[in-house]
């Protein structure tokens, strides 16, 4: 691993936080053995992982999941960070992981389409200034010393998850390798239930209204910032240095860090690089109904 500053190291062409994992163990994914029931969760950082982790690990409920596991994390933990966990080939099937992986580190396997993917995508500015303010709070990156700093960084693919650009090219590139479910956290921010019933749907997991009701009501921001298991408040405040998981939830709060330049260079970059990339973003709306 080739050290980038005094906290990100990069490996095989991707960013990792330092002290985190291995490239020893990052090269074991090589030869991690997928099973038909994995689901994995695929995010660039700040797009909206913990969010819905919860709501994957709400429609795959099981009546001893509160006993078995302590909080989301442990019920979905990331692929990449074993964090003194079990060997993952001991857990139980259905095993659900998390990840900000690209597709080239990810096991194989996955590409038989064996094992389903969630894939989270957010618009890049409002990710930007998501990922910046989680750098301020996190003791394990550097702190920014100004939003233009972070972004100058974030634009190079400087930070951990490396380019968002490449992340979400790369994976829409692929998909067709993959069984992959694409969604957007501005989606899920306008319509909920409807997020919801997609990835139901591409679980083959049958809930009725009820269920699906009651699963959305503990996914919005309210109710997830007062859930333990959920609002990652459990993560030790030496580690975070203040509970910043669900800091605001809102598409468009980029207006309120980008200044006019950088929004024109933001643009002009996100053109050349995303030409290719037939996906459509949104960059604002009334947040309201979150
Ligand atoms: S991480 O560190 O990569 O796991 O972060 P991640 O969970 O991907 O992203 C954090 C952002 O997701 C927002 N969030 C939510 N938004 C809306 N509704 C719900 N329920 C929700 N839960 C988390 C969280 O607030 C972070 O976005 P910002 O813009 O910083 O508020």
């Amino acid at each position: 691993m080739e050290s980038l500053n005094n906290y990100l190291l990069k490996y095989k062409g991707y960013v990792f936080a330092k002290g985190e994992t291995t490239g020893e163990y990052i090269d074991s994914l090589q030869h991690f053995e997928i099973r038909d029931s994995d689901i994995f969760l695929v995010t660039y950082p700040k797009s909206g992982t913990i969010w819905t982790q919860n709501i994957i690990n709400l429609i795959c409920e099981d009546a001893t999941d509160k006993t078995k596991f302590p909080n989301n994390l442990e019920k979905m933990p990331w692929l990449e960070y074993r964090e003194g966990r079990p060997d993952y080939s001991l857990r139980p099937s259905p095993r659900l992981f998390a990840t900000h992986l690209t597709p080239t580190l990810m096991p194989p396997g996955l590409r038989d389409k064996r094992g389903k993917i969630v894939y989270v995508l957010r618009n890049p500015k409002d990710n930007a200034v998501s990922y910046y303010h989680f750098s301020l709070v996190w003791a394990k990156l550097e702190t920014p010393k100004s939003f233009e700093d972070f972004l100058q960084q974030y634009l190079a693919g400087n930070v951990g998850g490396s380019s968002w650009f490449d992340h979400v090219r790369e994976w829409y590139s692929k998909r067709d390798q993959y069984s992959i479910l694409f969604l957007s956290y501005e989606d899920m921010v306008m319509d909920l239930r409807t997020a919801v019933e997609k990835i139901c749907k591409f679980l083959e997991k049958n809930l009725d209204d009820a269920a699906i009701a009651h699963i959305v009501e503990k996914a919005t921001f309210r109710n997830m910032k007062k859930d333990p298991r959920a609002n990652y408040e459990f993560i030790p405040g030496d580690l975070l240095l203040k509970p910043q998981f669900m800091r605001k939830g809102t598409v468009g709060d980029w207006k309120n860090t980008f200044t006019v330049a950088q929004n024109e260079m933001f643009d002009q970059i996100f053109e050349e690089r995303m030409k290719n990339v037939p996906l459509h973003f949104i960059w604002d709306f009334d947040n309201k109904t979150n």
